[in-house]
């Protein structure tokens, strides 16, 4: 067992050798966000990372965002440390649950979650994220447009576009999904100063109790922008250790602790970032076809935004 100080000088050590990049989701475990060089959402980490000139990006978070990596840097090698770590949304939808959505409304434009496979992505016409998501579905001159995989993302979506009807798959996040409006108006109760930040994967009940609706990002650059001390925060619980490292002077409660943990987000440690690095595993690879439809799709939505 090798001690927490020892493994770290490790890491940089090869990091450096390798020419690698550490990249870490916002909802990673503390001591991986801190050794990382970049900490973000999963879309600007990959979009970040193409443009370094490292060699090899070690993708701390989940597959779905280490593939995203690879559909934007093709000449970069791209490994994630664990590489069980899944998405539990994007593994709800199949590239043929894609074509039969096709099949069945013919014409239909395909507005595809970034949680979500490359070759999910690749059968698409556009990607998007929970802080643009909006604005691409606003893009269409189209009355029907369909959305995958998460309904609750859709369905908040439709709320800003009466006129349209969109057609969602009734994928979610489990962890998202299980916040119920009975939790937020407990915390609310508990702390009736506290501004609520809703994550749009979260149920349209609770998207109802919302003060703000914001992706991770969002909700960081709220955190600091709002004059408000206290925060009541609804998405996974790893947020609040960036949130409370960027504002020590604010206090973030979470209204679920218990059930709103994502495992997958919480499988990679110190040692596994250091095997990633010294054997370059688990490394992304995509079939070129699969990642260039990917990447068209993601690029229409970098077009918009
Ligand atoms: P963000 O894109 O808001 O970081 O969300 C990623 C995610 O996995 C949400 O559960
Ligand atoms: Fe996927 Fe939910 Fe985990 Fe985010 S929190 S990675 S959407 S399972």
């Amino acid at each position: 067992m090798q001690n927490r100080a020892g493994l770290v000088e490790k890491i940089l050590k090869l990091k450096e050798k390798r020419k690698a990049i550490i990249l870490a989701h916002n909802y990673q475990p503390p001591e991986i966000q801190d050794i990382a060089d970049l900490r973000g959402d999963s879309l600007e980490l990959s979009l970040k990372a193409s443009k370094t000139d490292a060699e090899v990006i070690v993708f701390c978070g989940v597959f779905f965002m280490a593939e995203t990596a690879k559909i934007v840097s093709p000449q970069k090698k791209v490994v994630i440390p664990v590489g069980s770590a899944c998405c539990d949304m994007a593994n709800m939808v199949s590239p043929e649950d894609v074509k039969a959505l096709r099949e069945k409304y013919p014409g239909i434009p395909v507005v595809t979650y970034v949680n979500s496979t490359a070759e999910v992505k690749a059968l698409s016409d556009v990607c998007c994220t929970s802080a643009n998501a909006i604005k691409v579905v606003g893009t269409f001159p189209d009355k029907k447009i369909i959305m995958l995989p998460d309904m609750n993302l859709a369905r908040y979506v439709q709320r800003f576009y009466p006129d349209k009807e969109i057609i969602y798959f009734e994928g979610f996040c489990p962890f998202h999904h299980m916040l119920l409006p009975e939790d937020v108006m407990k915390a609310k109760k508990e702390h009736p100063s506290a501004v609520f930040i809703a994550h749009p994967e979260c149920r349209p009940e609770v998207i109802d109790l919302a003060d703000y609706v914001a992706s991770t990002s969002g909700m960081l650059r709220l955190a600091k922008e709002l004059p408000h001390k206290e925060f009541i925060i609804g998405t996974e619980v790893g947020l609040l250790y960036p949130l409370s490292k960027e504002n020590p002077d604010k206090v973030f409660y979470h209204p679920a602790p218990e059930k709103m943990v994502c495992p997958s987000m919480k499988k990679i440690r110190l040692e596994d970032v250091l095997r990633a690095l010294e054997e370059l595993e688990f490394e992304v690879v995509l079939p070129e076809e699969v990642r260039i439809k990917a990447y068209n799709a993601v690029k229409r939505m970098l077009e918009i935004v």
